[in-house]
């Protein structure tokens, strides 16, 4: 058989909106995994930019073909296949991610009808904190349908949960099964009813003849997780590597049209109720974006953080004037 002339590789692109530690680590995750043909960094920073775009394309022998652009002329996110939003202020010590909600809407408003003009058929992928509420934002200053807006929600945060279930029930990560849904922020909470390892309840789960997810346990891992991000920047000043990875999982469910389960926060039509805010419930997320809303088996005390959830995303948009 001749070789044949005819080979047609799809290009697909990721657009990623700034270039500090969260933006870069999402190109770098992306590069490995080979995850994109075509990778391009906006930022304002010129020769920040250029940079981080120059030292990724340096390491290109060493990694899956991948093009790698920087600049700050938003036309390099031309016709990108998902843009991820990192751009923004970012958490200091001591500050909650809802301290940050004044000073990125005000960084949407002139933002997305750009990338929107750029990348007309792209899925939008809100990582900037805090992000459900600048989901909602992003989606009323679009006018984008709601499958094709979400943020990372509590992907990372579910990754957080289920390797300190993995690690103590000495299971790989994999095989836990257990989602954070709410807010990506304080108001996150697991959903341990139906929390399992492959399909034994987490509860009668033994470990040398001994179950060690006891109530009290629980509460402690739920804790470890909501302030796992708090711990992180005290010692480092932010996170990046893991909401890298979480970035690319999404991406990869998206331009490999995957149909995955994942913790996306999208704005909510009666979900147990919750209608009009974005909170992370398991979703299924393929190359139109977000489709079905997993209505997963939930106790009242879920429901009601549940809601509780919503009321802190209700009064934080309200105070934006959302
Ligand atoms: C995180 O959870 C700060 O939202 C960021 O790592």
């Amino acid at each position: 058989m001749s070789p044949s002339n005819e080979t047609t590789v799809r290009r697909t692109k990721i657009g990623i909106v700034g270039a500090g530690s969260v933006g870069t680590s999402l190109a770098y995750a992306a590069m490995i995994r080979g995850t994109a043909t075509d990778i391009a960094l906006y930022d304002l920073q010129t020769a920040k930019v250029e940079a981080e775009a120059l030292d990724l394309s340096h390491g290109q022998m060493f990694a899956p073909g991948v093009r790698v652009e920087g600049s700050d002329d938003v036309a390099v996110l031309k016709d990108a296949d998902i843009v991820f939003v990192t751009a923004g202020a970012k958490q200091r010590p001591g500050q909650t991610r809802l301290d940050l909600a004044g000073a990125n809407t005000a960084i949407l408003k002139s933002l997305m009808p750009q990338l929107v003009e750029q990348a007309p058929q792209a899925v939008f992928v809100l990582v900037t904190n805090p992000c459900d509420v600048l989901t909602v934002v992003a989606q009323q200053i679009t006018g984008l349908s709601h499958q094709r807006i979400m943020s990372s929600g509590t992907v990372l945060d579910t990754s957080r949960l289920r390797w300190l279930i993995g690690s103590e029930a000495q299971v790989n990560t994999s095989s836990v099964h257990a989602y954070i849904i709410g807010e990506h922020g304080d108001s996150e909470f697991p959903v341990w009813s139906s929390a399992s390892i492959g399909q034994v309840p987490l509860s009668e789960w033994e470990v040398d003849g001994r179950r060690p997810f006891t109530t009290e346990r629980l509460d402690e891992l739920k804790d470890q997780v909501v302030n796992a991000a708090y711990r992180v920047i005290e010692g480092k000043g932010a996170t990046n590597y893991a909401i890298g990875l979480a970035g690319v999982r999404i991406a990869e469910a998206v331009l490999k049209d995957q149909q995955s389960v994942l913790s996306v926060s999208t704005v909510l039509e009666d979900y147990y109720g919750v209608s009009g805010v974005a909170l992370s419930v398991p979703s299924v997320v393929g190359g139109a974006g977000v489709g079905q809303q997993l209505r997963i088996p939930m106790g009242e005390p879920e429901k009601q953080q549940l809601r509780a959830s919503a009321g802190t995303m209700r009064s934080s948009l309200h105070d934006l004037g959302f």
